[in-house]
């Protein structure tokens, strides 16, 4: 079988792609054939050695795929061969196999498809995680988010539409106002336009109740002057470190020092919130297999669906980072994995 291996911290060149033997599941494990893999953000990042909770190098990323059960380690009897899963990988997914723990493989129904499943467990778990676990969002409240276009942006918007959000702000590149309008955002250039300003203009001065930035430096202050009384922020990514597909320390430095500290006194005072989110690192698993669980209904209802951007062979892995790179996915990206 094939496998991505990140062998050192860079580019997309040091991107490799590894052969070996089939992996043989071991006890309480299931083998999966993959034929999906999602392409997060953060596996641009931890590529370039910029993301704090990534394996030493070498390895492999991929934190979620779908394919089909190929093998069962001893004592599992929670799934079996050739049931369609979802396979949180954690890191690894990447990979034509992954033998993993089967209490992290979850059985799909026939009426989703292989990319629906790769598409939502980061994106939408996250988002759902934001807005419902921790904001309680409710009918008709606002919310700003930004790279509105993009996999975590998509799913937010699809989220405030099923819990009646009556406004939702998203900032992108120019290139993308009609894609973020088409889903019914107020869209923002972001680097032409002021997304505070548009925020106090659309809630009639009074802000936002919800704002999700995965930017930071001094653009998460400024998403935090968007809230209204009694807001809440979300600061979950590091975008702002980034730029192009190289390190850059001085894009790290900028943003390092453009970071807000937040005054307890100025939060009690005006009744805002600020939290941290980082998925990949909730003490608690139960809570992501909630998030999980409620957003399969949701799929099976109908109020969500997954925008997939495109579908990259796995051979493509370097173009398919690079699409992200080059800020023009609209959605999500996913690598196929599936047997020839
Ligand atoms: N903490 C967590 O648990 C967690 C979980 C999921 C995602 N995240 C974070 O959420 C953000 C979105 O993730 P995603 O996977 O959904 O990605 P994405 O939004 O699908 O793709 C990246 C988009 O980000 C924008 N962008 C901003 N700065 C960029 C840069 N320096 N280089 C390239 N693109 C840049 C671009 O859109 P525009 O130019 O249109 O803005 C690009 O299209 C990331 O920062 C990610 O790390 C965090």
């Amino acid at each position: 079988m094939k496998r991505v291996v990140y062998p050192r911290a860079g580019g997309i060149e040091t991107i490799q792609i590894v052969e070996e033997q089939d992996p043989v599941p071991k006890s309480g494990q299931v083998c999966v054939s993959i034929h999906r893999a999602g392409v997060n953000f953060a596996d641009l990042m931890m590529r370039q050695g910029l993301y704090g909770s990534s394996p030493d190098f070498p390895f492999t990323p991929g934190y979620e795929a779908a394919g089909v059960v190929i093998g069962l380690g001893e004592g599992v009897d929670s799934v079996k061969k050739g049931d369609r899963v979802l396979a949180m990988t954690g890191f690894g997914g990447y990979s034509e196999m992954v033998c993993l723990d089967a209490r992290r493989v979850v059985p799909i129904p026939d009426s989703v498809s292989f990319d629906q499943a790769a598409a939502i467990p980061v994106t939408y778990g996250t988002a759902f995680h934001m807005l419902v676990h921790l904001g309680m969002i409710s009918e008709g409240e606002t919310v700003l988010v930004h790279h509105a276009a993009g996999g975590v942006g998509t799913a937010v918007s699809q989220i405030c539409e099923a819990f009646g959000a009556s406004l939702v702000v998203g900032t992108a590149s120019a290139s993308k106002k009609d894609f973020v309008e088409s889903l019914g955002m107020r869209f923002v250039d972001r680097e032409k336009e002021d997304f505070v300003k548009v925020c106090n203009e659309m809630t009639g001065g009074r802000g936002v109740h919800h704002a999700i930035d995965p930017v930071g430096g001094s653009h998460l202050l400024r998403s935090y002057k968007s809230l209204r009384k009694g807001g809440k922020l979300y600061y979950f990514g590091a975008s702002a470190a980034v730029k192009g597909q190289k390190r850059s320390r001085l894009s790290e430095l900028r943003m390092w020092w453009g970071m807000p500290r937040f005054d307890p006194l100025g939060l009690m005072s005006s009744n805002k919130a600020v939290f941290g989110v980082h998925m990949g690192l909730l003490e608690d698993d139960s809570i992501f297999k909630g998030h999980l669980a409620s957003l399969s209904g949701m799929l099976q209802e109908g109020k969500i669906d997954p925008v997939i951007d495109s579908v990259w062979r796995f051979e493509k892995v370097a173009e398919a980072q690079m699409h992200i790179h080059n800020r023009k996915n609209r959605g999500k990206v996913l690598l196929d994995f599936s047997p020839k």
